[in-house]
């Protein structure tokens, strides 16, 4: 819809802010302005053409896995309005890095789009690498950076490759592979909100050792704690993770804790819960130097952008 001619430039005028204010550069990227598009949205490249006219500053494609493969069986994706939240249990429903590699192949790059990486559910943990490190080798030359999720709480065992050992060979292959293709890209790591303070160490210890770029901080969370929904209807939802305002506390102390903890030099994109300018500007505060939405951008629609954008001008 968006690309019949006269659209974009209606949508341009709608809701894109150009104001070099909002420009935020940092490990070799310029991005238009710090408001994104986080991962799950547009899981297989398809979107980020038109979205891009939503106002967006960048956008993040996948999760992506090497193989193409359904996800979860449907119903998967639930909204629980009373708490502005969703509940998903997607399981990386994507048609593999291959069609996503033609999809961005030739496109106009003056605009950022990074691409989150994941492993098929088919593969056991110990062989995890091999598909990240396949999906980095299709990607590199069509993104702008990556990330490696190891934070979804829908794929069996994913979030065990958070812990200390395997995270850091995951880590440090994939930095080898970067090198080993002269790749420039930054290269990110997305964490759960569920992990404790121990395992937050942990985080900072590693991504200290593996001199990867920058941090996203938050994936969905298992908790349901603190709900205004009935026990029903959080019970109807079934498993998965939950995202919009119940998270946004807890990510935004974790954007805290990282930036507090690793100083000024790695990237740290803040998401969880950002449903209004104020939201935004309170991760800003915490310690992000970018953002992304997804729930607030399904309850709220791309206005919220916008919105976001003018209160951080207004700010500077
Ligand atoms: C997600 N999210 C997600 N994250 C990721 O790294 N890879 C993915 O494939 C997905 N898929 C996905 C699907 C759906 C339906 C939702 C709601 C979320 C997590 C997302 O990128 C973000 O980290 C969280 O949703 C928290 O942000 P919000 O939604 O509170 O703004």
């Amino acid at each position: 819809m968006l690309l019949i001619p006269g659209v974009k430039f209606i949508f341009g005028k709608l809701y894109c802010i150009d104001d070099p204010m909002l420009a935020v550069t940092k490990k070799g990227l310029c991005f238009k302005n710090p408001v994104g598009l986080a991962a799950g949205f547009d899981k297989n490249a398809t979107l980020f053409k038109s979205f891009r006219h939503l106002g967006f500053g960048y956008i993040e494609v996948g999760t992506v896995t090497p193989l193409p493969q359904p996800g979860n069986p449907k119903p998967r994706l639930f909204r629980l309005p009373k708490d502005h939240a969703l509940i998903n249990r997607m399981g990386f429903n994507n048609e593999g890095v291959k069609a996503m590699k033609k999809r961005l192949e030739g496109r106009a790059t003056d605009f950022i789009i990074g691409g989150n990486i994941g492993k098929n559910k088919i593969t056991a943990n110990e062989d995890a690498a091999n598909d990240y490190l396949q999906c980095f080798r299709e990607l590199q030359p069509v993104v702008d950076y990556f990330v490696v999720n190891v934070s979804s709480p829908n794929t069996p065992g994913l979030r065990a490759l958070q812990e200390k050992e395997p995270l850091t060979k995951l880590l440090l292959s994939v930095k080898k592979l970067a090198a080993e293709m002269h790749s420039t890209q930054p290269i990110l790591l997305k964490i759960a909100p569920d992990l404790n303070s121990d395992e937050l160490n942990d985080i900072i210890e590693i991504v200290k050792t593996t001199e990867i770029d920058g941090v996203i901080a938050t994936n969905t969370t298992i908790s349901r704690e603190g709900l205004k929904s009935s026990q029903h209807e959080i019970k109807k939802s079934g498993e998965g993770g939950l995202s919009g305002k119940p998270l946004k506390s807890r990510s935004t102390e974790i954007i805290k804790f990282l930036r507090d903890k690793l100083g000024n030099e790695p990237l740290i994109i803040g998401v969880g819960g950002i449903e209004t300018p104020g939201d935004a500007i309170e991760k800003l505060n915490a310690g992000a130097d970018l953002l992304q939405l997804y729930t607030g951008f399904i309850y709220s629609g791309p206005s919220l952008i916008k919105q976001i954008n003018k209160k951080i001008i207004q700010g500077k």
